[in-house]
């Protein structure tokens, strides 16, 4: 079956469980599921990462990219976490499979807000692939802000981010079909805001020039607001077992 354009999803598939029913898992995702997969462990082992390497795959999906990084890494060393538990499910069940989850023992979480405060261990490598491509400029500053204090001693974040020349309005509200376009000083502002010092890498092959940034947590932590200190209410649902 012909995939539908860009264009087409971003006008007729739907945000959230509902979507994730209509369109099925991987094109809930994107599609491009073998190359944008591969993209993503090529690109983090070019960036060093080590099989003993604690990662975590913040937007996780169905492991598009999990079951690459998955399979690399050494048993419980994969952190992965989206809203949608059904997406983490079939990426369990049908993508990763039985064995690999035994053998591997990946942790995936269902988080609503960001509740980083419930991984496992803090990771070395956080990675964001195709997250804030689909989120209002709030929303992507709580991730970074809760993100930057359950990081590793010496970690690292690798966020993509979709770029415009001139600050554009977005949509009001998240939505995984919508594009998201920032300006390379919004995305450095934003991670500034948070406690980070942000580096545009820019380019990186993504076939749809979605580019990337390179973070660590800046030595001086700013004092955060309230509401990114606010830990979300909304109950969460593990799926790690
Ligand atoms: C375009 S998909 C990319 C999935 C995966 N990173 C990949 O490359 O295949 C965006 C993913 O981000 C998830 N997502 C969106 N907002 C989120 C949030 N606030 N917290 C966790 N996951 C979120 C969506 O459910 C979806 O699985």
């Amino acid at each position: 079956m012909k995939r539908p354009t860009d264009a087409e999803v971003r006008r007729t598939y739907l945000h959230g469980p509902e979507g994730v029913r209509q369109a099925g898992h991987r094109e809930y995702v994107g599609g491009l599921w073998d190359e944008v997969g591969r993209l993503q462990l090529r690109f983090l082992r070019g960036r060093g990462l080590r099989r003993d390497h604690r990662l975590l795959d913040v937007g996780c999906g169905p492991l598009r990219g999990g079951v690459h990084m998955i399979r690399y890494l050494d048993a419980e060393r994969y952190t992965g976490v989206d809203k949608e538990p059904d997406l983490l499910r079939v990426g369990a069940e049908q993508e990763l499979g039985a064995t690999l989850m035994a053998v591997k023992r990946p942790v995936l979480l269902a988080l609503a807000d960001f509740e980083f405060d419930r991984l496992p261990a803090p990771p070395d490598i956080a990675w964001a692939h195709s997250l804030f491509t689909h989120l209002p400029m709030e929303h992507i500053r709580r991730c970074l802000a809760k993100l930057r204090p359950v990081m590793a001693s010496g970690g690292v974040l690798y966020a993509t981010f979709g770029e415009c020349d001139e600050p554009k309005d977005n949509p009001p509200e998240p939505h995984d079909h919508r594009l998201f376009e920032y300006t390379s000083a919004e995305m450095g502002d934003a991670g500034r805001a948070t406690g980070w010092r942000v580096e545009h890498l820019g380019k990186w092959g993504h076939p749809r020039g979605h580019r990337m940034l390179r973070a660590v947590p800046s030595p001086q932590s700013p004092v955060l607001s309230g509401r990114n200190r606010r830990r979300a209410a909304a109950p969460s649902l593990t799926t790690e077992d």
